[in-house]
């Protein structure tokens, strides 16, 4: 079936003029995580796709210098002048300080002296809901290049006595510059982001002990760690993936030969392949890099991209779906034609 791109909103299109990544260089494998908890390179493997991850040095790194440099690759690949930024957003619930944020200070750093600067938090849709509201502010007119970045450093708020989470996460940011174009036919073509919080107590980071939940009461992790019911997260997230795949297909009319890659939040291979195969995906129209980087929230998606790009494998010609959801809970998609 040939796509029907749906047209245009507002004046302008948007182009994405170049993306960056990092990642802690210190990798944390099965085989280290074996030593810590209780578990085994193979149940990690075939339960969630996972050889190894990366996690930050806490003396020296963290969303601050993942972000930043993420950000600062995106400017080189993008060859603009930081000055022309008129935004940075950044994705994180990792953030070292709510004030300022992460997103101000990366700002500095890099150089975006005009721009303004917000933190948001939406868990592991971090980069994809950076990725519609900067879309649709530049579509608007009132903002003509916006710099966006999904970063988590996970192993901040990892438990490492939990084999619950600490076998899953790991730390990474990727970043975008993206930019006003005169074809209205560039740009996000469908976005979709949702919230539902009658359910937050399934994925959250207590700060106090007033915080928990009652039927969490029994949770030993420390205050200000991540706290996981793993299975119910994995239920959601099954059909949830699924879900905002089809939506956005049945809202743009694209049927599954017509989309050119998938991009998706890198949660747990086995919830990717399940979303895969009920929708018909090639393995190769879905990315994974799930085996060497782990879970890394708002910074996989991001990561994901970035490494597409580079390769040249993010396709021109066919719409690219980018895909997340996570604590909140939330869920959210994209639509782009490159
Ligand atoms: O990023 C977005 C939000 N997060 C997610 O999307 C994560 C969604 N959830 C998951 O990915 C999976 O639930 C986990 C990977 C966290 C856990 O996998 P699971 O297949 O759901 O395992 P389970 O919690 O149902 O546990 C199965 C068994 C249990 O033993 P019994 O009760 O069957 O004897 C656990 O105690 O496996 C045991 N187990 C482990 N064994 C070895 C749990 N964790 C481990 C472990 N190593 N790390």
């Amino acid at each position: 079936m040939s796509a029907q791109i749906l047209p245009s909103v507002g004046s302008f299109g948007v182009r994405i003029a170049g993306t960056g990544s990092a990642v802690p260089s210190q990798v944390l494998s099965n085989a280290d995580l074996a030593r810590m908890v209780e578990t085994d390179d193979d149940w990690i493997f075939q339960r969630t796709g996972i050889r190894e991850r990366r996690i930050s040095n806490p003396d020296t790194e963290g969303t601050y210098t993942l972000s930043r440099d993420a950000l600062g690759r995106a400017i080189e690949a993008a060859k603009i002048d930081p000055n022309t930024i008129d935004l940075v957003i950044c994705g994180t619930c990792t953030m070292e300080m709510s004030c300022p944020s992460t997103a101000c200070r990366i700002s500095a750093a890099v150089g975006a002296k005009s721009a303004a600067a917000f933190d948001l938090v939406a868990a592991c849709c971090g980069y994809v809901y950076t990725l519609n509201v900067a879309d649709a502010l530049i579509r608007s007119g009132s903002y003509k290049t916006i710099a966006i970045v999904g970063c988590d450093a996970m192993s901040s708020i990892i438990d490492y006595t939990d084999r619950g989470t600490s076998i899953l996460f790991g730390d990474a940011a990727g970043a975008a510059i993206l930019t006003r174009d005169t074809d209205r036919t560039k740009g996000c073509l469908y976005q979709h982001m949702g919230a539902d919080g009658s359910d937050w107590g399934s994925l959250y980071i207590p700060r106090r002990q007033r915080d928990i939940p009652p039927q969490d009461a029994e949770n030993r992790n420390q205050l200000g760690k991540l706290r996981m019911e793993g299975r119910e997260v994995f239920k959601f997230a099954v059909n949830k993936f699924r879900e905002v795949i089809e939506d956005a297909m049945a809202k743009t009319s694209l049927g599954v030969n017509d989309i050119g890659q998938v991009i998706c939040h890198q949660s747990n291979v086995r919830i990717i392949d399940a979303a895969r195969e009920r929708i018909g995906f090639d393995r190769e129209q879905v990315y994974v890099n799930i085996d060497r980087f782990g879970n890394s929230s708002a910074g996989s998606v991001g990561l994901c991209f970035d490494q597409l790009w580079k390769a040249g494998k993010v396709p021109c010609e066919k719409p690219v779906v980018f895909v997340a959801f996570g604590g909140g809970l939330t869920w959210a998609s994209s639509v782009w034609q490159l």
